[in-house]
């Protein structure tokens, strides 16, 4: 295997960074942009290959969407005004496009749509949300019931109950994003809290959206209005760089405009409990349904970290930082376990498996487990070669291993990391100086 990518140790982090723009964030924005009908400029866009595929969907279901300066600007079509595109749409490697797009498809009468994309994405389940939407009047062929190509046929949709038989916020926005055009109120019930961006620009777009326990309901509407969202920075990329501060000696790192909405933080949150020095604000959890993302500024340090048990409730609050997680554990003193994560193992990858195999590789003290992995922490890495199989989260995970292992890290594959993050690599090489 030749690494295309060599991360060596270094000798502490310093400096100051700004979080590239949130991907799910952007997702979202771009996409309410073309259910709505006037202008919507969206600011601090993620430009990268996952967001990239998201504004050609929308550009072919007849969204304009043009660059104005550093602003993206988008004009709409309508709640229910989703032109037909031409050919299938290509999601690419992008979850989020393949589960939130059908949420506002399901409702385009009598209109037929095809969802298809990258090998990676030709494994990733479709069923959680072809049930749901089935439910509420759509019509929905996938191949083996559960993978995509996915074929969704519009249709007059009534309100539902649902209940998630998981915590996805994936799953939950299609299902609140089909309530818009349904008749009747629609209501999520999450088994726990995932994140909720979704529900706050709904919000900020007019919509009555309710939070009540564990309950989300929304009420239908004839049309949506905004006219500006400010993303905030990503805190799933920005923990790349707090891993990294943490656990190469000598660090201290400040990240500015990172996204300090608690349903994303759940790996600041772990991290402390290991002992992590990180200052900064994160909103409280459970803090009221608001219409905005807060943002923050954290400091980082590196610390001494002792193992922790990461409880099942705070899964999906660190679903995309778990394979972090992970790492952190080889530094740590004791055992770190992650349990109840079975979703890991329908991600970009298995994320169980690529985690273990990768940092294995650098000679960690971790097991799999079906839902998740146990590390003995055994005073850092060795080093090695680590393959992303193609994964931007597992090889952003490889070079930070890298910065803090005895002999270095090759990363297989680091060109994924342009799904998430493409100035990755730069901003490592300059922080590393
Ligand atoms: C996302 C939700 C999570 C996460 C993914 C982005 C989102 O997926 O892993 O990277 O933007 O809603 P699930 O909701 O399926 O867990």
């Amino acid at each position: 295997m030749l690494a295309d990518r060599f991360a060596t140790a270094a000798r502490g982090l310093r400096g100051t960074l700004v979080a590239p723009p949130d991907k799910s964030i952007s997702h979202r924005a771009a996409l309410l942009a073309a259910m709505s009908e006037g202008e919507v400029r969206i600011e601090n866009y993620l430009h990268a290959a996952d967001t990239g595929a998201t504004l050609k969907a929308m550009r072919a279901l007849g969204c304009a969407v043009r660059r104005e300066g550093e602003e993206l600007v988008l004009r709409g079509v309508g709640l229910r005004g989703a032109g037909k595109p031409g050919a299938p749409i290509d999601v690419q490697n992008s979850g989020t496009l393949l589960r939130l797009l059908p949420g506002w498809l399901a409702g385009q009468e009598r209109r037929r749509f095809t969802l298809d994309g990258d090998e990676s994405i030709r494994r990733r389940p479709v069923d959680r949300i072809a049930l749901p939407l089935r439910a509420m009047g759509a019509q929905i062929e996938c191949t083996d019931q559960r993978l995509p190509p996915l074929t969704i046929l519009g249709a007059a949709l009534h309100g539902v109950e649902y209940v998630l038989p998981v915590a996805s916020a994936q799953v939950k926005s299609a299902v609140l994003l089909a309530g818009l055009l349904a008749e009747g109120p629609t209501s999520v019930i999450e088994p726990a809290p995932s994140r909720d961006h979704t529900e706050r620009m709904l919000l900020r777009a007019g919509v009555k959206v309710i939070r009540d326990g564990s309950q989300i309901t929304v009420s239908p509407c004839s049309q949506i209005e905004f006219e500006r969202v400010v993303v905030p920075g990503d805190p799933s990329s920005a923990a790349f760089w707090v891993a990294a501060a943490l656990i190469v000696p000598g660090s201290q790192l400040t990240i500015e405009n990172v996204g300090a909405n608690w349903t994303r933080n759940g790996f600041v949150a772990i991290a402390r409990r290991m002992g992590a020095r990180i200052e900064g604000e994160i909103e409280t959890a459970n803090a009221p349904l608001s219409a905005t993302d807060p943002i923050t500024t954290l400091e980082v340090t590196s610390s001494e970290l002792t193992g922790t048990v990461v409880a099942s409730e705070e899964i999906a609050l660190a679903i995309d930082e778990l394979p972090l997680v992970a790492l952190l554990g080889c530094f740590a003193d004791g055992e770190t376990v992650v349990s109840g994560a079975a979703e890991l193992r329908v991600k970009e990858t298995d994320r169980v498996a690529t985690v273990v195999e990768g940092l294995s590789a650098l000679g960690a003290q971790i097991e799999a487990r079906p839902d998740g992995f146990v590390v003995s922490g055994s005073g850092g890495l060795r080093g090695g070669t680590l393959d992303s199989h193609g994964d931007h989260r597992l090889a952003m995970l490889g070079a930070i291993a890298g910065l803090a292992s005895r002999e270095g890290v090759g990363v297989v594959g680091m060109d994924a990391a342009r799904v998430s993050y493409p100035a990755f690599v730069n901003d490592l090489e300059r922080l590393v100086g």
